[in-house]
């Protein structure tokens, strides 16, 4: 109780703690801090010294933790997004607004700082869940979308270093200690920590039993390493390898996404150089995302490069990818010397399953938190109705995914439901844990609609 009252905030008496400055949380000693919630603190509002942007600014958790340009057009001006536009020493050589605002790029210097002018890529905000899955190969952490992390050794830990060189700095000098300071080691812990917590935590083992015909054909041609092939390079629709005998972790391929004409950022006539991904000269391949998380996270692939998921999907069937290195290798070891050919029905089917999929997956997630909302007491009462809010957003997340692919309509009515038994239990005290039982049940039936056996 007395350490409530001196720190004034669960926030404070972290942050104390977690820089051994107990002097004002002493009595009682404070619970030992915990380092996904530390994390998650300095994620959201950790500014680092710098131009006022922090992790969520980029990843916001209430967009799946990325960008997108319908995202973008809800935030005020002044939102540290947008410090290019407002700030005078960012305005040159830091982002470009007009890419941000309609496509939803952000301006990295792989290669270095010392020529600001020529030397960047502009790549979409990936989402950070379900990293625990998408780290890991035999080569080493593999982080960003080329997978070479930002400078250092491809972990986490650095890549959070490297980010806030790149984009929280408040002058093109870069000077640590000025314009902006370096995490802790003890902040890079908490940070790891909390962007491992996020999203899925496992692989999936499919094939699932799905119920929509469309999705089940879907799934099937995914799996097929002779049709779909996809399951080669995103075993499970997770971000792993498995071929040449085994699992391979989370891999590098060239598949020719550089090489799409008419990309819509290029389109713009805007000074855009080619992106050489992983390495430094680079050596063209980029890193597997996970694709169970894709159908609500687009715009896909690391530039952005195409809207809807079922264009993703047809990107695979194009001359960019069957002429790309990673493309003339599954022809050379297929027996009609094909890399991958699917017609329009196949292709919406892939889409449709990994819409479904998606959809499950966010139906997990909201079950989960309006579980987590359901705390006694009446410390837990705003918290609680944050959780309840997330869970809300997350299911309307979940009927637009299923409503842009035309699936599931029954579901949709369930969930809609459930979005608003979610809504009324954040506004009410008492009669909260009847509403939260009652939106799980909706979230369930939508399940069932979509799957068996859950
Ligand atoms: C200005 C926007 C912006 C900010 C602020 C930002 N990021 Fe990112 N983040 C990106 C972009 C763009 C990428 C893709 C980077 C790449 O591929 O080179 C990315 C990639 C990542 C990845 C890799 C995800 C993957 O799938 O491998 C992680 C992890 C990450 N960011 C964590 C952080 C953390 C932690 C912070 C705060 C210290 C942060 N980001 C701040 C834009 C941002
Ligand atoms: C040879 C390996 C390989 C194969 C085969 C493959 N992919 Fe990919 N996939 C990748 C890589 C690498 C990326 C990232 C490419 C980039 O951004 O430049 C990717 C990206 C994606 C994305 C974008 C995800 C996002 O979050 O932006 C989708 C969707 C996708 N793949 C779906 C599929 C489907 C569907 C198939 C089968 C038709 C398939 N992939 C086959 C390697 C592969």
């Amino acid at each position: 109780m007395i350490s409530k009252m001196i720190c004034s905030s669960a926030r404070l008496c972290a942050l104390a703690a977690g820089l051994s400055v107990l002097s004002a949380c002493k009595t009682p000693p404070p619970a030992p801090v915990d380092q996904v919630a530390k994390g998650r603190e300095i994620f959201f509002n950790e500014t680092f010294g710098g131009n006022g942007r922090t992790c969520g600014t980029c990843h916001p958790a209430e967009n799946n933790f990325t960008l997108d340009a319908a995202f973008i057009a809800t935030l005020p001006p002044d939102n540290p997004l947008f410090v290019a536009e407002t700030n005078a020493e960012l305005r040159k050589n830091f982002e470009n607004p007009k890419l941000m605002r309609q496509f939803g790029l952000i301006l990295e210097n792989l290669d270095g700082f010392d020529d600001l002018e020529n030397k960047f890529v502009m790549r979409g905000v990936p989402h950070v869940l379900a990293m625990r899955t998408s780290v890991n190969s035999k080569q080493g952490p593999r982080t960003g979308w080329s997978g070479d992390g930002a400078p250092g050794d491809g972990t986490l830990r650095s890549f959070a270093t490297g980010a806030v060189i790149q984009h929280f700095t408040r002058t093109l000098n870069r000077v640590a200690g000025v314009d902006f300071r370096l995490p802790t080691a003890e902040e890079l812990d908490a940070l790891e920590a909390f962007t491992l917590s996020l999203g899925r935590q496992q692989d999936l083992a499919l094939p699932l039993p799905l119920k929509g015909s469309v999705a089940k054909r879907g799934q099937e041609i995914f799996l097929d390493n002779r049709l779909g092939k996809c399951n080669l390079c995103h075993a499970n629709a997770g971000a792993s390898a498995n071929f040449g005998g085994g699992n391979l972790g989370n891999a590098n391929f060239n598949t020719g996404v550089e090489s799409l004409p008419d990309q819509p950022a290029k389109l713009t006539g805007e000074k855009i150089p080619l992106d050489d991904g992983f390495g430094r000269p680079g050596n063209n391949t980029f890193n597997t995302p996970p694709l169970v998380e894709a159908a609500s996270t687009g715009p896909f692939f690391h530039n952005n490069a195409i809207e809807t998921i079922e264009g993703a999907v047809a990107f695979y069937s194009g001359d960019s990818f069957n002429k790309s290195p990673a493309g003339q290798v599954l022809a050379a070891s297929d027996p009609q010397k094909v890399g991958i050919k699917l017609d329009a029905t196949q292709v919406v089917a892939v889409a449709a399953f990994l819409r479904v999929l998606n959809a499950v997956e966010s139906i997990r997630q909201s079950i989960e938190l309006l579980e987590a909302g359901a705390q006694e007491g009446s410390a837990a009462r705003e918290e609680d109705k944050q959780l309840l809010r997330q869970a809300v957003i997350k299911t309307e997340d979940t009927i637009r995914v299923l409503e842009a692919g035309g699936l599931h309509p029954e579901a949709v009515a369930h969930l809609q439901e459930a979005k608003e038994l979610a809504n009324k239990a954040a506004r009410s005290l008492f009669e909260r844990p009847s509403l939260i039982k009652q939106a799980i049940e909706r979230q369930r039936n939508a399940r069932a609609q979509l799957v068996d056996g859950f």
